[in-house]
């Protein structure tokens, strides 16, 4: 599922990227996949899905 439409960034892409590199704010989250850095429509859900991934870890 797409969760940035701009940047056409999916929820795995995000969920991978926090395995690997467990970012713990949105800032350090950004530097690892290209989201809400246009409409920023996207930046509450990604936030939440790095949450769910951060609590699964
Ligand atoms: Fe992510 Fe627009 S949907 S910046």
């Amino acid at each position: 599922m797409y969760v940035c439409l701009c940047n056409a960034v999916t929820d795995k892409a995000i969920r991978k990227a926090v395995r690997q590199h467990n970012p713990h704010t949105m800032k350090q989250l950004r530097d690892l996949v290209p989201i809400g850095s246009d409409c920023g429509k996207c930046i509450r859900q990604a936030r939440q899905i790095m949450v769910e991934e951060r609590a699964a870890i």
